[in-house]
Parts: C-alpha cells; sequence; structure tokens
C-alpha cells in the first residue's frame, strides 16, 4: 500500500513551485488531492489536469489563503466533495522584500496576512473536521529565515516566524484529540519566488550551501509525504530544515 493510500491532502498555493511538487509528490504516494490557488491560470488547469492522470480523485479551487471568509467556503465546498481531509499543507506564501526604512505598511501587511493569517484561516476551517474524523496532520511551510532572521525580510521573516509559534500552538492544542502539526523550514529552493533573486547572488548562496546545490522542490515534497503519512504518527509540534545544513 503507498503511503498516502486512502487519504485527501489539501494544498493551499498549489499552481506552482513547492505547491506544485507537493500535489504531485503527494498524488504519487496515492492520496487524492485539494489544492487552491488565488487565480485560475494555466498551471492551475495543468496541474489539475496532471492530477487526474495519476488515476486519483484530484480538484483545484480557486481560493485567497489571506481571506478568512474565502478560506471557509473553499473548505466547505471541499467537504462537499470530498467529505473528508486528512492533511492539510499551508504553503501559499510570498515576498515583498526592502529594507525596513523603506517597508510600506502595504508591504508588511500583504506578507503577513498572506503567509501568516492565511495558516490560522486554514486550519480554523479544517480543525472541526480533524476533529469530528479523530484524526489529521496539519503541515506549515515556514522559513530558515523564520529561525535565524534576515535583513531585508523583517515581514518575511516574521511572518515564518509567526507560523513556528502557531504550529508548536496546535500541536499543544490539538495533540489530546489525535492532531498532528509540524512546520517545514525550506532553505534555498529553486522556484519562480527565488528567480527573482539575481543569478549572481544565487550563485554564491548555492556555493555557501554544505551539500553544494539549491534544493528543489521534490526535497520538500518528499518531507511533506512522510509528515502526511502515519509513517511520522509520533513526531509533532516540530520544525524540520530542508536547507542542505544552510542552517544547522
Ligand atoms: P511561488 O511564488 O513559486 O509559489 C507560490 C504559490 O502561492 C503561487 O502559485 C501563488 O499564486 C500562490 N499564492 C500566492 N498568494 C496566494 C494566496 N493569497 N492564496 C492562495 N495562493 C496564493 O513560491 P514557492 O517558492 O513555491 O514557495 C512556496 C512556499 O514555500 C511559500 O510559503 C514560501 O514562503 C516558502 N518558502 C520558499 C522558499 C524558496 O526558496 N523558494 C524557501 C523557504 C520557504
Amino acid at each position: 500500500m503507498k503511503l498516502l493510500q486512502g487519504k485527501i491532502v489539501l494544498v493551499t498555493g498549489a499552481a506552482r513551485g513547492i505547491g506544485r511538487a507537493i500535489a504531485i509528490g503527494c498524488a504519487d504516494a496515492g492520496a487524492d488531492i485539494v489544492f487552491t490557488d488565488i487565480s485560475k491560470e494555466e498551471n492551475f488547469v495543468s496541474l489539475e489536469k496532471e492530477l487526474n492522470s495519476k488515476g486519483i480523485k484530484a480538484k483545484g479551487y480557486v481560493s485567497n489563503a489571506a481571506d478568512m471568509n474565502s478560506s471557509a467556503q473553499t473548505v466547505e465546498d471541499i467537504l462537499k466533495d470530498f467529505e473528508r481531509i486528512d492533511v492539510l499543507v499551508n504553503n501559499a506564501g510570498i515576498t515583498r522584500d526592502a529594507l525596513l526604512m523603506r517597508m510600506t505598511e502595504e508591504q508588511w501587511d500583504l506578507v503577513i496576512n498572506v503567509n501568516l493569517k492565511s495558516v490560522f484561516n486554514l486550519t480554523k476551517a479544517v480543525q472541526k473536521t480533524m476533529l469530528k474524523q479523530r484524526s489529521g496532520s496539519i503541515i506549515n511551510v515556514s522559513s530558515v529565515v523564520g529561525v535565524s532572521g534576515n535583513a531585508g525580510q523583517a515581514n518575511y521573516s516574521a511572518s515564518k516566524a509567526g507560523i513556528i509559534g502557531f504550529t508548536k500552538s496546535i500541536a499543544r492544542e490539538l495533540g489530546p484529540r489525535n492532531i498532528r502539526c509540524n512546520a517545514i523550514a525550506p532553505g534555498f529552493i529553486e522556484t519562480e519566488m527565488t528567480k527573482a533573486i539575481p543569478e549572481d547572488a544565487r550563485k554564491e548562496w548555492a556555493e555557501k550551501i554544505p551539500l553544494r546545490r539549491a534544493g528543489q522542490p521534490k526535497d520538500v515534497a518528499d518531507l511533506v509525504v512522510f509528515l502526511g503519512s502515519d509513517m511520522s504518527s509520533y513526531i509533532s509540534g516540530q520544525v524540520i530544515n530542508v536547507c542542505g545544513a544552510m542552517l544547522t
């Protein structure tokens, strides 16, 4: 039997990058997949098609993770279609980098809402179902900079550090009901998000990483499969780095 056979996995912000690799990785592990993204672009449609071609059930939902009502409505729609949610992966995230001197209130609010409030919105929306099921695994995508901090990313680092506090609290609060909650802290992963960084800087970073390469979205997806599966049934409240030893 495959690791995630019989489970329904919800991934936010899955049309591209790490979220897409997570959706595909979980489908390959036998799960049915529900995913969200902010708009229905070509990559959204192609992901839905790719997942369904794997012989599992999959459906995408247009939903703004930063919006509480949109998130609650989406979870309601998913439950109508799929009846349960076993794994929630809070992956949607953005950057609006600037030094504090130049950071606007808008940049601060947007990053906090998309990266951190979204985790509250979705976790709250799935909580009732997971309580009823008496099981669930919630996986929040944080970042190494949520642990270490990073110049020029005060908003992003704060949002990712906030996710860690939220994760540990939910692990304690919902643990007695057999609901687990863990955070993943990726290092430097090659996606559209990091393509915004100049190539020279990216090369320099990769050279400083002990494993001497940037991470790939699949490196993160593999950990999600493990944390979503019953193989990790005694692991909760943890922050696990996927960073090639960039942060030890
Ligand atoms: P990406 O920019 O390639 O993909 C993010 C996806 O989220 C996009 O499909 C986007 O449309 C979607 N999204 C954005 N706002 C949304 C919203 N309000 N509601 C629903 N969907 C929304 O980014 P990437 O690199 O795949 O990042 C995924 C997650 O991993 C993010 O939380 C990011 O902060 C985190 N991360 C990424 C790292 C990297 O090196 N790429 C390192 C550490 C963490």
